[in-house]
């Protein structure tokens, strides 16, 4: 608490809440767009506002990326966490392997001794595929567990810098670009009022699903993605957001 009176990070949560209306939230001091520690701390934090969060038996949803990576890196055994299963929220959304939710949820469940359902679907689906995929009663019932979660935990990206990470085809990306995508999270992408501008086509929860869960966290820091976080604040359903000091001030610059 010294260190951060010390910073003024204190000011700075609380005028983000209030600008944005979300219930709480956690800034880090430092930019992890060029600190690994920073990054190390936001992972830290974060995984400490999902024990906070977490009651007994929780469905938690989460997404991939090397932010939720490093969340999964700082939880450890909990016995309120031992009855959790930990869920993908989205399937297939052409990520790395180590940076798919698929891993986060199973590394999660292991280092906190929970339990995990993976959703296993393939990337870049096309629309006869997806179509018989929701139709199986595997895939149909760990889609219904997902969208059941009473927390999610999720990254945000900038929307070009994810379009290209996950190989997103010209054409689409031409379009993000026109529709003026700034931000992508849980596999939809958003432009600066929060508009939803492009959907992944991919099983799992929908963003309509965001409405009625009771906690919904967004982790991400960096300079870099300080836009990209106003656009799905403005959004308007987070209820807790961990950040860095760096894009907590973007974040204020685009109130
Ligand atoms: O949806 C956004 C991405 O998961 C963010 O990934 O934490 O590696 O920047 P990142």
């Amino acid at each position: 608490p010294i260190i951060k009176m010390a910073f003024g990070l204190t000011d700075l949560e609380e005028s983000i809440a209030k600008a944005y209306g979300i219930s709480q939230v956690i800034v880090v001091p430092g930019d992890s767009d060029t600190s690994v520690f920073t990054k190390k701390e936001l992972g830290r934090a974060g995984a400490a506002a999902l024990r906070k969060y977490v009651s007994k038996d929780d469905i938690i949803a989460v997404t991939g990326g090397s932010t939720m990576a490093q969340i999964a890196n700082n939880l450890a055994i909990s016995s309120s966490m031992k009855g959790s299963w930990f869920v993908p929220a989205r399937g297939g959304l052409g990520e790395s392997v180590d940076m798919q939710a698929n891993t986060i949820a199973s590394i999660m469940a292991k280092k906190t001794g929970g339990k995990y359902r993976l959703l296993h679907v393939p990337d870049h689906l096309g629309e006869e595929a997806y179509q018989s995929l929701i139709q199986d009663p595997q895939i149909q019932e760990v889609v219904d567990a997902v969208r059941s979660c009473r927390i999610v935990v999720h990254g945000i990206g900038d929307a070009m810098v994810m379009a290209r990470r996950r190989k997103v085809d010209a054409e689409t990306t031409r379009s993000l670009e026109a529709e003026g995508a700034l931000a992508e999270a849980l596999g939809y992408y958003f432009d600066r009022q929060g508009n939803v501008v492009h959907k992944m086509p991919t099983v799992g929860l929908r963003l309509e699903d965001l409405q009625r869960i009771e906690v919904v966290i967004g982790v991400a820091g960096g300079k870099s993605k300080g836009e990209a976080i106003a656009s799905v604040l403005r959004h308007g359903q987070e209820d807790v957001l961990v950040t860095d000091e760096a894009a907590a001030l973007e974040i204020m610059k685009h109130v």
